[in-house]
């Protein structure tokens, strides 16, 4: 692989212990994945940020870190709100552990920002290089703004924030983002809301793996597309797909799907993925919400209170330009914390049952609140929420 002057120096460790071993990381990875070069980006986002999926080994790991970021640099979601995580039963010795995470982070120069859907804070334009890895925000990155990414480990994300640069292999070449599998959606409603996407996500995802889908049928907003992305990305591997005259890619290359490999989805087959299984919890804001998805809660809830625990997830900052909506959802009972999910928080693990409106949430929350989950539209989930 070549490398030029910069890269030589800071692999002889010239910028210190700690860009020396990441720059070997990102070597060794452009070795393995036939790398020309590296090449400079724009951003990273880091995943690998909260305590109960990096435990102490991870804790260790980064605290013998010793360098800044040298581009911009976001965190993905922790294990808490980090204002209010009394409130979500989280226990102090956890905090305790998070907070130590948190600092370390913010001493490697890191925003903490703590949130899978980063494009909403910060602009990130087509055709950008990125070093993202929260595997839904990869994707989002990659299909709806046409910024390229490939799927980093948090470590690999990690070390190219501190040294600025990535191998260029994978998905930054424009000739490996052709799609290789066309999917045909079938007597889709006229306008499904993220819970159809994210069933539909569901499905395709464990057709497809890690093929890059070319979707037609479908007539998706951003934030639909925000939910089949990470649906995908959760059940396969996809972190690049194509939506027929909507997705930035598909309206300036010529693709010719006519050869591919073509799988057909119903209306009828999604559908079939939602299911009535009672719930003790129902959780919102996977990937974190918008402020439209924030303002749809609120409009739906129309006043109403809870009945069960409402769980809302969003970044700090579309809370904070949202203030209005988030006080009217909370005035439901409901919670809308920042810096968290439903998926990397504990605070989730006391419920047997959750229902959720997000295909990831959906494929994750078995395994990782031992929780059965139960996928249904925002409106069905606001229903048993307040019903
Ligand atoms: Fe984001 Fe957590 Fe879902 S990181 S995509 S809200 S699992």
């Amino acid at each position: 692989m070549y490398l030029d002057r910069d890269d030589e120096l800071i692999l002889a460790g010239e910028f210190g212990e700690t860009r020396q071993r990441l720059m070997e990381l990102l070597v060794g990875l452009g070795t393995v994945y036939g790398a020309e070069r590296l090449i400079p980006i724009a951003s990273a986002q880091i995943s690998g940020a909260s305590y109960k999926t990096i435990g102490d080994w991870g804790l260790q790991w980064l605290s013998s870190l010793d360098a800044r970021a040298v581009v911009p640099a976001v965190l993905n979601p922790v294990g808490m709100d980090l204002e209010r995580w009394q409130e979500m039963g989280i226990s102090a010795e956890f905090a305790r552990k998070q907070e130590d995470v948190v600092r370390v982070y913010r001493r490697l120069g890191i925003r903490l920002e703590c949130t899978c859907t980063p494009y909403y804070l910060a602009l990130t334009n087509y055709g950008d290089h990125l070093a993202w890895s929260e595997s839904s925000a990869v994707c989002y990155a990659n299909s709806v703004i046409g910024a390229r990414t490939n799927r980093e480990g948090g470590p690999s994300a990690l070390a190219a924030a501190l040294v600025g640069r990535t191998p260029y292999y994978g998905l930054h070449l424009v000739r490996n983002r052709r799609p290789n599998v066309a999917v045909r959606v079938e007597d889709a409603p006229e306008a499904p809301g993220d819970g159809w996407f994210g069933a539909l996500g569901v499905l395709v995802g464990r057709e497809v793996g890690a093929k890059i889908p070319f979707f037609s049928g479908i007539r998706p907003t951003r934030d639909n597309l925000k939910s089949l992305g990470a649906a995908m990305a959760a059940t396969g591997a996809v972190a690049l797909f194509h939506v027929d005259r909507i997705t930035p890619e598909t309206r300036v290359f010529p693709f010719e799907t006519g050869d591919l490999e073509t799988i057909t989805v119903t209306a009828a087959e999604v559908e079939a993925v939602w299911s009535d299984l009672p719930v003790e919890a129902v959780a919102l804001g996977c990937p974190h919400c918008s402020g439209e998805e924030l303002a749809r809660i609120a409009f739906l809830l129309d006043g109403r209170r809870t009945t069960k625990p409402l769980y809302v997830f969003a970044a700090r900052r579309v809370i904070q330009e949202h203030a209005d909506v988030v006080a009217a959802i909370e005035r439901s009972g409901a919670r809308v914390f920042a810096d968290t999910c439903m998926v990397v928080s504990p605070a989730l693990e006391r419920y047997g049952a959750i229902m959720t409106n997000s295909g990831k949430g959906f494929a994750y929350l078995p395994g990782m609140c031992g929780a059965e989950a139960r996928l249904a539209p925002v409106e069905d989930c606001i229903a048993e929420a307040t019903s």
